[in-house]
C-alpha cells in the first residue's frame, strides 16, 4: 500500500513513537560519524511554492546523505507556473522519483497531488498543515523530556497551520492542548476534548510543560502584518509569561523567529529554548520519515 504524510492523522501512535525513536538513533549514527546508505540511487522531488530554509535544507541534505538525490523545484520554473494541472504534474513526476515532498498554499494541492500520485507524498506545509514541524518538534520533546503524554503544551498566538497540526498531535499523543489567541485568530475547529481555548496566555502557560509560539503573520498573510502585529500584541511570549510555565518548561518556535514579535530575546535565546536542537531535529526526523514511507510502500 502507497503510504502519504500529508497530516499527523496519516500516523498512528506507535508509528509515531517508532519515527520519534528512529530519528534519535540516527542522529546518534550521525554524531559517532556514521551516514547510513538509507537511500541508495533514491529521488526525491522536491516542490516550493513558499519559500523555505529548513524543509528545504533538511529533505535535501537527508537525501544526500543517504546516498540518493533530491530534486527542488518551483513554480516559477516548473510548467505548474504556466498552467500544467496537480494531477498531470504528479502522474509525470511520480513516475520519475521514489518519494515527493511539497510546500504550498492550499491543502487541496497536496490532497490532489497525492491520489494520482504512484509514490509516497509528503506535505512541507500547507495553510492547513505543518506536520513535519511537528514531528521534529515530538522528537525534540522526547530528547529532552522523555514521553509528551498527559504533559501540557501550550499554544500562544495565531491559530494557524502549526497550531492545527499541534491539536492533531495533542489527540494522537495523548497530551493536554491550552491555546491562547487574539480575537478573530483562533484557530477553525477545536474538537478535542483534551485541547480547549483559553482567556489568556498567562491562564494559557499556567504549569506549562512546553511553550510553543510561532510567526504573526504566516506566508500568505504579509498584507496583513500590520494589523496581525497591533492585535497580537499581548501575546508576546517574554520572560513573564514563560515565568507562569513550569521552571524546567521547554520553548520551542519552528522559526523563522522575529525577536520583539511573538517572543522576546530573552526568551528564543534563554535556557528553556530547545529552538536550535529543534531546527537540527528536521534533518533527523526527515530521513526517518522518508525511510518509514519508503519501507511502508513497498509492503
Ligand atoms: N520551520 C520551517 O518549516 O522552516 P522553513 O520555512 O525555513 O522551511
Ligand atoms: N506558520 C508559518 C510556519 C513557517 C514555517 C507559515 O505558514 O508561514
Amino acid at each position: 500500500m502507497r503510504r502519504h504524510f500529508l497530516s499527523l492523522k496519516d500516523l498512528t501512535k506507535s508509528e509515531i513513537d517508532f519515527i520519534i525513536e528512529r530519528a534519535l538513533e540516527l542522529k546518534k549514527l550521525k554524531t559517532n560519524g556514521l551516514r547510513p546508505n538509507l537511500f541508495e540511487r533514491k529521488v526525491l522531488g522536491m516542490i516550493f511554492e513558499k519559500s523555505s530554509t529548513r524543509t528545504r535544507v533538511s529533505f535535501e541534505s537527508s537525501m544526500i546523505e543517504g546516498g540518493g538525490g533530491a530534486i527542488f523545484l518551483t513554480n516559477r520554473d516548473s510548467q505548474m507556473g504556466r498552467g500544467e494541472s496537480i494531477a498531470d504534474t504528479s502522474r509525470v513526476i511520480s513516475r520519475m522519483v521514489d518519494i515527493v515532498m511539497i510546500r504550498t498554499h492550499s491543502h487541496e494541492t497536496v490532497e490532489t497531488f497525492s491520489k494520482y500520485s504512484d509514490v509516497p507524498v509528503i506535505n512541507g506545509l500547507t495553510k492547513a498543515f505543518h506536520p513535519c514541524q511537528i514531528l521534529a518538534d515530538l522528537v525534540t520533546y522526547f530528547e529532552f523530556k522523555g514521553s509528551i503524554e498527559n504533559k501540557k503544551v501550550t499554544w500562544i498566538g495565531d491559530g494557524n497551520n502549526m497550531c492545527n497540526s499541534y491539536m492533531e498531535a495533542a489527540q494522537i499523543m495523548d497530551f493536554q492542548l491550552d491555546i491562547a489567541c487574539p480575537k478573530g485568530f483562533e484557530p477553525t475547529a477545536i474538537d478535542a476534548n483534551n485541547c480547549k481555548l483559553a482567556e489568556n496566555p498567562y491562564d494559557a502557560v499556567d504549569g506549562a510543560d512546553l511553550v510553543v509560539t510561532d510567526v504573526w503573520a504566516s506566508m500568505g498573510d504579509e498584507s496583513e502584518k500590520m494589523d496581525r502585529e497591533k492585535a497580537f500584541i499581548e501575546f508576546q511570549v517574554d520572560q513573564r509569561l514563560m515565568d507562569r510555565a513550569k521552571p524546567d518548561a521547554l520553548f520551542m518556535h519552528c522559526l523563522p523567529a522575529y525577536r520583539g514579535l511573538e517572543v522576546s530575546e530573552e526568551v528564543l535565546e534563554g535556557v528553556n529554548s530547545v529552538v536550535w536542537h529543534e531546527a537540527e531535529n528536521r534533518l533527523h526526523c526527515q530521513k526517518a520519515l522518508i525511510e518509514f514511507l519508503l519501507n511502508s510502500s513497498k509492503r
